[in-house]
């Protein structure tokens, strides 16, 4: 079997990628589901990779860095050179628990803000790796959390859509430089 995608974990002065940032119209997008997992695509998840590590994050979808494409990386041991990233390709939710949890969240296209936001505590997740197999990880906890923090990237809904304290968010966008009136509230 080949070995899944390695790249060196260390910040990079210029990155590969530009990281899109809240009131970015990419970000709002839907993205479209990848039909060629090839040499190019796995040079993209490369750069994704490098860009994500370059930023001290631990997830990074397409469209944040203007690529319309159902595609994320994820590495919640960015400071162990040893674990292996996951990528995940059109993935679909199988399942979620009824149980939800609240974590703080962030995000790359929205640096410096970090709020509390309400989701399942675990999922069931299928999707493709950079090499074409198909695959079923069940996740929960922090795991759960970027896996489905990252996947509403994918149908253009960012962390702050969720976020039920409209005050507090918009005094922490305002503190950070973001404009409230990006937010698309999610209906729940
Ligand atoms: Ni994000």
């Amino acid at each position: 079997m080949t070995a899944t995608t390695t790249v060196s974990k260390r910040k990079l002065k210029q990155p590969p990628l530009t990281i899109h940032t809240l009131g970015d119209k990419v970000l709002r997008q839907p993205a479209k589901r990848v039909t060629q997992i090839n040499d190019e695509l796995r040079q993209l998840v490369r750069q994704m990779l490098q860009t994500m590590y370059s930023a001290d994050g631990i997830g990074l979808a397409a469209p944040q860095v203007g690529v319309n494409k159902r595609l994320i990386v994820i590495d919640t041991e960015y400071d162990n050179p040893k674990s292996a990233p996951l990528v995940l390709i059109n993935p679909e939710i199988r399942k979620r628990s009824a149980t939800e949890i609240v974590i703080q969240e962030g995000c790359l296209s929205i640096p410096d803000v970090f709020i509390d936001v309400k989701r399942s505590e675990s999922i069931t997740v299928a999707f493709k790796d950079e090499r074409g197999r198909p695959r079923q990880l069940e996740a929960k906890g922090l795991l759960a959390r970027v896996i489905l923090h990252e996947m509403d990237h994918l149908e253009g809904v960012l962390f702050v859509d969720h976020v039920e304290n409209e005050l507090l968010l918009h005094n922490e966008l305002k503190q950070h430089g973001f404009d409230s009136r990006d937010v698309q509230p999610v209906i729940r």
